[in-house]
């Protein structure tokens, strides 16, 4: 296959780094590729950022076949681009796939595909502080079709989106809010897939949430509301006397790839780590006796949230002092500077692009 690039006659003016929210500018340039069962996927292409025009009866708009991914370029202080794990999300983006009867494609060819656009784009890449390129890859169903079925044919598009913190907070602790009332995702079915319909489920929940002053609802597994799941915008870390807790991936929680890097940069520094069944039970009882030090979230958007006070039903529980944990800040400190290359590059996890 091969690769092929067609450039924007007019380039947008850019926007102001110190400005950036996230997620509501996007660059000049998007990768392109079309699948269908003659041909797999073929026709690779970069062009220029423009609307998809789909026909009304496009199978994704209806069923909602589609697998997404999000990963980050960073910019070095040398003024160089980096990609941090990207081969961990397109891995992981081929495991949505097969949940969703997606056909998978070649990630190595992915990867350099989108190094390619990287490099076209490559000054959209911010460099003020906590600013990176946001990358969204997405592969929808087109079929124009409605009766419910795989699609046989399939778009993958990579848009790039230059971006601030994700939450308004910053890195500073936020407010999260457990429900018993509704659920994401239940074993067996698609919660550890990164697709659309996770998110939509959690809408309702989450537009609760803020209406009641928090940033993000905590979900409980689907069957007994008992244990702790993700976040769903993030994983779930807790520290209870010392030792660095989250729940253990049991086919309804997304395999985080900041997740696996926060247990992977604990273990190497020794600290105690488990991933297990964590019941809500349990972080409340903690809490009532002292032994709850810290929450923190994990997630490319969010990187590390501290999380500063859980509310689960008439109960608030207010976690450490109210400031950022000492394990989140050196959690953050550490990733960040790997992926902004002011590290040396831990476990390889940085793939330098221009
Ligand atoms: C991410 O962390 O990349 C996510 O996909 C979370 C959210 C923006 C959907």
């Amino acid at each position: 296959m091969r690769l092929t690039t067609t450039r924007t006659e007019r380039p947008k003016a850019k926007p102001d780094d110190r400005k950036l929210g996230f997620g509501n500018l996007f660059t000049d340039h998007m990768f392109n590729m079309d699948y269908t069962q003659e041909k797999g996927w073929h026709n690779p292409r970069i062009e220029p950022y423009a609307p998809l025009v789909l026909d009304p009866a496009t199978m994704v708009l209806h069923y909602g076949q589609a697998v997404f991914e999000g990963l980050k370029a960073y910019r070095t202080p040398q003024g160089g681009i980096q990609l941090f794990r990207p081969q961990a999300n397109l891995k992981r983006m081929n495991r949505s796939c097969r949940i969703l009867c997606i056909p998978e494609f070649d990630e190595g060819f992915v990867l350099e595909a989108l190094k390619d656009l990287l490099r076209l784009d490559k000054d959209w890449v911010p460099s003020a502080p906590e600013t990176s390129l946001y990358i969204r890859p997405t592969i929808i169903a087109t079929d124009p079709f409605l009766g419910v079925r795989a699609s046989t044919s399939y778009r993958f598009f990579i848009i790039l989106s230059p971006v601030g913190a994700y939450y308004p907070e910053g890195f500073n602790p936020v407010k999260i809010w457990v429900t018993r009332e509704h659920v994401r995702a239940v074993r067996g079915g698609i919660g550890e897939a990164k697709t659309p319909g996770n998110y939509a489920a959690s809408l309702l929940a989450g537009q609760k949430a803020h209406d009641a002053g928090y940033t993000q609802v905590l979900w409980l597994d689907g069957v007994e509301q008992r244990l702790v799941e993700e976040v769903g915008s993030m994983n779930i870390f807790f520290v209870i006397d010392g030792e660095v807790i989250t729940p253990e991936l049991n086919g309804s929680i997304l395999p985080g790839v900041t997740r696996d890097s926060v247990l992977s940069l604990a273990r190497h520094w020794n600290l105690r780590v488990r991933e297990c069944k964590v019941s809500i039970d349990d972080v409340v009882a903690a809490h009532a006796d002292g032994r709850l030090q810290e929450i923190f979230g994990s997630g490319t958007a969010a990187v590390i949230s501290p999380v500063g006070e859980i509310r689960y039903g008439d109960r608030c529980l207010s976690v450490g002092d109210g400031a950022v944990g000492p394990i989140a800040r050196r959690l953050y400190t550490a990733l960040t500077d790997i992926q902004y290359g002011r590290a040396e590059n831990h476990a390889g996890w940085v793939v330098p692009v221009a």
